[in-house]
């Protein structure tokens, strides 16, 4: 393995419960090279599955986290100056499609569609990515995989994919885990004992019925991993979920004292 591919590499296995079948299915997805996409709402584990597959796999990971400014070139590569005159550098598409490495491209909807389609020619059998500044065709290495992300909840007309581009992927869904792996992915997470990690499940649990009600998405699971880290830093348990699970979720009052009374009924 190259030096900069091994950079690239996780070393330590990332903790990963899972939660149905997806990493068999994931499995057969890289078996095929088939480019994968994971829907789910924010914190849910999507980052976290992808990071322990590559590990599984033993393939490096390049995650670009995709944002509206964000161009072709951001991808691909472009040509710098430096003393001697211009210099190619690779885009992090371009390092993962030469180094077989599983490109992650993270919430891909945040890109506009004229960047989103540069991977396109990697995506189907040419599985080749044209540097058009730059004259080249790179050929992806065998192993080579690209892997999405993405919000249905955050869908709408301005953004989202393209039918032509999400008919390249295969995709699996994601959702906040159901309550007994859920408390547990918490108490490993953090440290906390059970039943403080069953008390914040359960306060989310109250939070994502409010989806739709008043809140635009739940308390995720991120959320109670924060809970639980400054809960057994010794912060006081409604101090931890107020500025956990409550402040960072909604600016409304009245939604606020909703989600203070859920957290009060459990550690007040
Ligand atoms: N199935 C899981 N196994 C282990 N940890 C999980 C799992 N699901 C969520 N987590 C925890 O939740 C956090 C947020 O997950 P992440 O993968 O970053 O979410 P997403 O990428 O879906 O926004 C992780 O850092 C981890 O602590
Ligand atoms: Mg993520």
């Amino acid at each position: 393995m190259s030096f900069q591919a091994e950079q690239y590499t996780i070393k330590r296995e990332p903790f990963y419960r899972s939660v149905a079948n997806e990493v068999e299915l994931f499995d057969a997805a890289y078996s095929a090279r088939m480019p994968v996409m994971l829907k789910g709402p924010t914190g849910c584990g999507k980052s976290r599955f992808v990071e322990y597959m590559a590990y599984r796999l033993g393939r490096p990971l390049i995650t670009v986290a995709c944002n509206e400014d964000m161009t072709a070139s951001d991808l691909v590569g472009r040509f710098l100056l430096d003393k001697d005159g211009t210099k190619w550098q690779d885009g992090p598409l371009t390092m993962a499609a030469r180094m077989g490495a599983i490109c992650y491209l993270d919430e891909v909807v945040e890109a506009r569609q004229d960047t989103t389609v540069v991977i396109h020619p990697l995506t189907d059998h040419r599985r080749q990515l044209p540097l058009d500044k730059k004259g080249e065709m790179v050929e992806a290495h065998p192993d080579f995989q690209i892997v999405i992300s993405y919000n249905p909840g955050y869908q709408s007309l301005m953004k989202d994919l393209k039918q032509s581009t999400k008919q390249r992927f295969a995709a699996l869904d994601f959702d906040y885990p159901e309550a007994a792996t859920e408390t547990d992915i918490v108490a490993r997470e953090t440290g906390v004992d059970t039943k403080t990690a069953e008390k914040l499940v359960q306060i989310a649990h109250r939070a994502r019925n409010l989806k739709g009600h008043g809140l635009d998405e739940g308390i995720s699971t991120r959320l109670l991993v924060y809970a639980g880290q400054l809960i057994v830093k010794g912060v006081n348990p409604l101090a931890a979920c107020s500025m956990t699970l409550v402040r960072p979720l909604t600016d409304d009052p009245d939604m606020r004292d909703t989600l203070d009374a859920a957290v009060n009924t459990f550690f007040g």
